[in-house]
This record gives C-alpha cells, structure tokens and sequence, in this order.
C-alpha cells in the first residue's frame, strides 16, 4: 500500500481527496495547521471509508518540523499539496502572510520531495493564472495574465518554483493542477465545506442564505456582456476534482508523465453564468432563492471556462457530474450541518 501525504487534508478539496485516495487503496498521513479547518473532519473520512487516515497537526511555516516529520515518514511515495491561504480579498490586505504561508511552504515541501526515494507532487494550482482569457473555453496553453492579487501571485509564482526546479532535478516529478470552480460536496453529506465567516464564494453563500444564516445574495453585476448579464465561470463538484487528484498521481507513480512538469486545467468544459447557479439551486431544493443585484466586484472575470481536452486525454478524466448535482450536494451539506 503507496503511502501519500496530503497537505491540507482537512480542507475542503484536501478531505474529499483524501476519502477518494482512501478508496483506491492509498494509505494516507495528513498534516494540516488547522487554521481553517477542523478536527471533526477526520471523522466525516472515517465515516465515509471505514478507515481514519493518520494526522498530525503541523505548520509548514516550522521547517525544523517539517523535517523531522518527514525523517519519521521517509517512506512516502507522493505529496498531494493542498496548504495555503486562499482568500482573494485577505491576500491583499497581508501580502506578506500569503507569500510566506503559500511560498515559504512550497520550498519547504519541495526540499522535503526531492529527499524522498520517489519525488512525486501534486500542486494544486487555479485558473485564476489565466486572468481574464482572451480565448474561451481556456487551453493550458493561454497565456498567464499579470495577477490581480497576492493570493493570485503565489499560484503563478508556485508554478514557476516548481518548473525552475524540474528543470534541474531530474528525479522530481510534478503536476499543477489549475481548479476551475470546485463546489459541493460528499454525497454521503459527511463532509463539506466549512467557510469561517462570511463565504466570499458564490455557492456556500448561496447555501447560506437558503438556510437563513444571510439575508439575501448580492450578485454582482447584471450587465456583463454574457447573454444574461451576470458572470460566467465553470463550476466543477468538488468529488470530480478530488478523483482528478488521485489519477494525476497515478500518472506520476507509474512514471506516465511527458514531462516533469505538467500542468493539467480541471473543471467540466462547462460555462454557467450566475443566474444559472441561483436557477440549478431553486431546481434542486425545491425553493426560491432571495437575491437582488448588487455592484460589480473589484476584480472579477467576466469569464472563464476549461477547455479540459488536455485532462481527457493525458490522465484518462472527465468531469461526471453536472451543476444540478453539485448544488444538491452542496444544499444536502449544509442542511446537514445547521440540523434542517
Ligand atoms: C474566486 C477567486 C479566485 C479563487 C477562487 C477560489 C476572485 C476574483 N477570484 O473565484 O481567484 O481561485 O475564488 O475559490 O475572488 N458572486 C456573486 N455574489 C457573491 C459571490 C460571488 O455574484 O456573493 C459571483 C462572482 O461575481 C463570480 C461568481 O459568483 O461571478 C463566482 O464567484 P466566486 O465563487 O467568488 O469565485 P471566483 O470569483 O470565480
């Protein structure tokens, strides 16, 4: 049985990766600060699989205790690294938080790797190195855009790390994967996302608002030039996402990459506008959402879809399940967790 370690295994898509990596037979160590997750989580992975994965609380800020870890655990076959600050708006406000929290690590971790007896990694990069595309659907090839925040910065600024050191290590071996959209959750309803505070992303304060923790969604602009008005982004169910995780690493272990470095884009190929997101949720929970239109926000995209040809082909994936159910289970989730 491989061993993986999973940065960030706590989180939102590190936990649903963690239960797919479970299912395929990975034996999994998590390490995870807990600055933006919690503990009860690890039980929700167990719940699901029938086995709890091993964890140690740990920041990787300590490189002192990243190295140790990694002397009791030198028998890790890849690193799936989820760790990072991801809040747009927060980067702006503490750059130096997010370049020392999303890039110091990433040195550390890729140090670590390259000790290991097979340096695999998985990086989770986001379409935000896009910008605005010129082109859509977004092929890996479209150029990377001046970023419009810090957070943005360190996912273009990650890449390049991790190129410039594949270019001279031979032995490592890595894939950024660039998230369109992840929304959702377990079907089971056992574990979900857990946003601290006001939900800064679309579906959570949607789910939010349904449930009667927000008065009313704004959606931010109505006259974009989309065929409704509002935005256009490509919201992929986080489990898809998670299953994307486990087949990237397949590829690394089984030596199938065609380069040492790979970057892969992850969503469904599908654009839905905010309008649609608001319409799939009225469908699925069988109620009408309150919203009202609101100013645009600083810094949004009008548009951005996958092209995900690249995914389909080189790691054998696909997207399989639709907006409609991704929103189910993001609804199903949150009802769980307010008791409704
Ligand atoms: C945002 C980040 C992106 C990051 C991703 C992580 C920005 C500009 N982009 O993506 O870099 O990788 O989160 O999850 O912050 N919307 C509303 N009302 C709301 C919230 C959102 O109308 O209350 C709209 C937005 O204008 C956007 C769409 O919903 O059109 C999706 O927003 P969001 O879920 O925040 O994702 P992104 O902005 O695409």
């Amino acid at each position: 049985m491989k061993k993986i370690l999973v940065t960030g295994g706590l989180g939102f898509i590190g936990s649903h990766t963690v239960v797919e990596l479970q299912n395929e037979g990975f034996e999994v160590v998590i390490i995870d600060d807990l600055s933006n997750s919690s503990l009860k989580v690890i039980d929700g992975i167990t719940a699901i699989t029938g086995k709890a994965p091993i964890f140690e609380k740990l920041d990787m800020k300590d490189q002192r205790a990243l190295i140790d870890f990694f002397q009791r655990h030198d028998d890790i076959s890849g690193v799936i690294h989820f760790a990072a600050s991801k809040a747009v708006g927060e980067s702006v406000q503490k750059p130096l938080h997010y370049y020392e929290n999303n890039l110091n690590t990433l040195v550390y971790i890729l140090k670590a790797v390259l000790g290991l007896q097979t340096s695999n990694i998985i990086f989770s990069s986001s379409c935000t190195v896009y910008g605005q595309a010129d082109k859509m659907p977004i092929t890996e090839s479209a150029p990377i855009k001046p970023a419009e925040s810090p957070y943005g910065n360190t996912k273009q600024i990650g890449e390049e790390i991790i190129k410039d050191v594949c270019k001279v290590e031979n032995e490592l071996k890595a894939i950024a994967l660039r998230y369109f959209n992840p929304i959702g959750a377990h079907t089971s309803a056992k574990i979900g996302e857990l946003p601290i505070g006001v939900p800064q992303n679309l579906v959570p304060f949607i789910t939010q608002t349904a449930a009667g923790l927000r008065e009313s969604l704004s959606v931010f602009g109505d006259d974009y030039p989309t065929p409704d008005g509002t935005c256009i982004r490509d919201y992929i169910h986080v489990v898809d996402l998670a299953k994307a995780h486990v087949v990237a690493l397949k590829r690394l272990i089984a030596n199938k990459n065609s380069s040492n470095f790979e970057t892969f884009n992850i969503g469904t190929g599908v654009g839905s506008s905010v309008l649609e997101v608001i319409q799939s949720f009225e469908r699925v929970s069988n109620q009408s959402l309150n919203y009202q239109f609101a100013p645009k926000r600083e810094g949004d995209v009008i548009s951005a879809y996958a092209d995900t040809h690249k995914a389909n082909s080189d790691l054998g994936w696909k997207a399989e399940s639709t907006l409609d159910d991704a929103m189910k289970s993001a609804w199903d989730w949150e009802k769980k967790i307010r008791n409704l």
